[in-house]
Order: C-alpha cells, then sequence, then structure tokens
C-alpha cells in the first residue's frame, strides 16, 4: 500500500494527498484510504500527477462507473469518450464550446436523471494568474440554517434546468437546441441524505429554477438566500491550480465554480472524468406548479377595461 500523506487545505473542506504516483496501478487498500480521506474533506487535491488519459480514467474507474457524458456529447475526448475536455482553447479554429463551463455555482450533471457522483478534473495548462476553482461545503449548508427552515426544506424538490447553466446562451443556438432536447427539466430533492455518510447535505445551486409547487418569485428569494448562504466565506475551499493537480470531489455534498477571472487569451486547459451517480428525480412535466398570477377572471376584467 502507497504511503500516504493527507494534508487540509481548507477549514471547510479540502485535504491534499501525496505519496501517490496515478501512473502506476494503485491496490485496493491504497484506494480505500482515497475514498475515506475523500468522504471527510470532499474535495482532494492530488498534486504532481502527469497522467495520460488513459491513466486518469483506470483511477477514476476505481470509484464507480464513468459517466459516459451522454447529457454533453459535444467535449468528449476525441479518443477517451469518458474524458470531457474543459478548456479555452480554440476547436477547428472555432472558439471552444467549453471555455465557460462551470462559471455559476454547481453540482456536475444536477440538470440530469444520474447526478455525477464524483468528478476527477486534471489541470493541463493553466493561466499565470486566476482561473482558480471554488467548492462549497453543502453538509455545513444545511447543517447551519435554522431548525424551521431545514423542515421546510426536508421533502421539497427543486426543478434543475440545463437553460440555467451560466454562458449556454454563447454556445451555437443548435448546440444549445440539443443540449435542451437531450436534458429536459428535472426536479430532486433538495435535501440529500448522503449514501455514504448518511449525513444530510443541501443540494440546490444556481441551476435551480424553482421549488416544485411554488411559483418561480416565490422561490426566487429563497434560492437566492440559499445559494449565497451555501458559499459564506467558512464553508469555501478556493483552489489556485497548479499543472497536473487532478482534483476530485464529491457532487453529492459540494457545489463548485470556475472562476473567469483571467486572461482568456492564455490557455486553460483541464480534462474531466465524472463518477455516475446513482439515478435520482424525475423529469418535471409542471406538477405540482401554482402560479402566482392573478385569477383568470381577474384578468378578464383587466382585459375589458384595456
Ligand atoms: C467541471 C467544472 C471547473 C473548472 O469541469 O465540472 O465545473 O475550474 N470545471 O474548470
Ligand atoms: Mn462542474
Amino acid at each position: 500500500m502507497a504511503r500516504l500523506q493527507v494534508r487540509r487545505l481548507g477549514y471547510a473542506l479540502g485535504a491534499e494527498v501525496t505519496g501517490l504516483d496515478l501512473r502506476q496501478p494503485q491496490d485496493e487498500d491504497t484506494i480505500a484510504a482515497i475514498r475515506d480521506a475523500w468522504m471527510e474533506h470532499l474535495v482532494l487535491v492530488l498534486p504532481g500527477q502527469d497522467i495520460s488519459p488513459e491513466q486518469h480514467v483506470a483511477f477514476s474507474r476505481h470509484f464507480g462507473a464513468l459517466d459516459p457524458n451522454d447529457a454533453t456529447p459535444y467535449y468528449r475526448h476525441p479518443q477517451h469518450p469518458e474524458v470531457l475536455v474543459v478548456s479555452n482553447k480554440p476547436v477547428n479554429g472555432k472558439p471552444s464550446e467549453t471555455r465557460n463551463t462551470g462559471r455559476n455555482w454547481h453540482s456536475d450533471l444536477s440538470y440530469t436523471g444520474r447526478p455525477a457522483m464524483g468528478s476527477l478534473l486534471l489541470c493541463k495548462e493553466r493561466p499565470d494568474v486566476g482561473g482558480d476553482t471554488m467548492f462549497a461545503n453543502m453538509y455545513m449548508a444545511y447543517e447551519t440554517l435554522s431548525p424551521r427552515m431545514r423542515q421546510f426544506l426536508d421533502g421539497l424538490e427543486a426543478v434543475h434546468d440545463v437553460t440555467l447553466v451560466k454562458g449556454i446562451e454563447q454556445r451555437s443556438p443548435e448546440l444549445v437546441a440539443e443540449i435542451k432536447r437531450i436534458n429536459p427539466p428535472i426536479a430532486h430533492p433538495v435535501v440529500r441524505t448522503h449514501p455514504e455518510t448518511g449525513r444530510s447535505a443541501l443540494f440546490v445551486s444556481q441551476r435551480v429554477r424553482h421549488f416544485v409547487g411554488l411559483s418561480d418569485e416565490e422561490s426566487e428569494p429563497i434560492l437566492r438566500f440559499l445559494t449565497r448562504h451555501a458559499v459564506r466565506d467558512e464553508f469555501v475551499y478556493r483552489h489556485r491550480w497548479t499543472v497536473n493537480d487532478l482534483v476530485m470531489w464529491d457532487n453529492r455534498a459540494t457545489m463548485h465554480v470556475a472562476l473567469a477571472d483571467f486572461d482568456q487569451s492564455k490557455p486553460r486547459h483541464m480534462l474531466r472524468c465524472s463518477i455516475q451517480g446513482e439515478p435520482l428525480g424525475y423529469i418535471y412535466r409542471g406538477e405540482g406548479a401554482t402560479t402566482a398570477q392573478p385569477e383568470a377572471t381577474h384578468r378578464t376584467v383587466v382585459a375589458s377595461v384595456s
């Protein structure tokens, strides 16, 4: 078994794991130790991993089946469909469709029926300054709400909508139409019980449109409060990338955001494998929706006056 060193990087979450060489196969005990550290710290940083896509895939598979990237089929690595290319480098002379990936707080693939369990992102090129990624601890977000608020949220569902992915409008119209076709709005529980730790975590993000049974107008201030509360200074870790950092996060208990504070003419090139999660939620077709619009009779009266 590898001699691992685990060093905390943040108060709320994040730890660095050294003593590993992912170019070599890993034994079961090493994987179990990494998994334990992962469940405890939610975000692990494995520095100095100059690995090939094959080695990235092989390591990721220790933690579960890889997501085939069917929800985002356009950004796959040409030779390795399980690897998603998150890069601002032009593709065939055109701006990359993933140059603005992750620009609002989110949990990967929450707009699908199988939100990712975990993601492993490898940095291959980075700008001199900026382009950090921030992570938030969603257990803490939940546990620090008042009991009455938690009671309100328990059992509530939220509608996740791919069209709220920030910057989606910068992608080509054909691509956006296809992304929407593949990913209809989906309702997920607002509070999730983590299957491995048994702890409750808040599961909302900036990709939620409204709560099931509440109108957009009613939901908006509550969502704004929750997404701000979740990313308070005390609940986040900010990662400044070094080339060959492999960072792995648990999407069931965290959110993250890719900051745009860097010179976009400089390359930032990342490769991601996602571990498939359990099926969750259902396609939302307006069940339980209410409306804050005036009654129809009311509107008729107004219309007859105008
Ligand atoms: C992702 C993502 C973060 C980043 O790959 O899931 O959100 O910093 N990217 O590129
Ligand atoms: Mn992401």
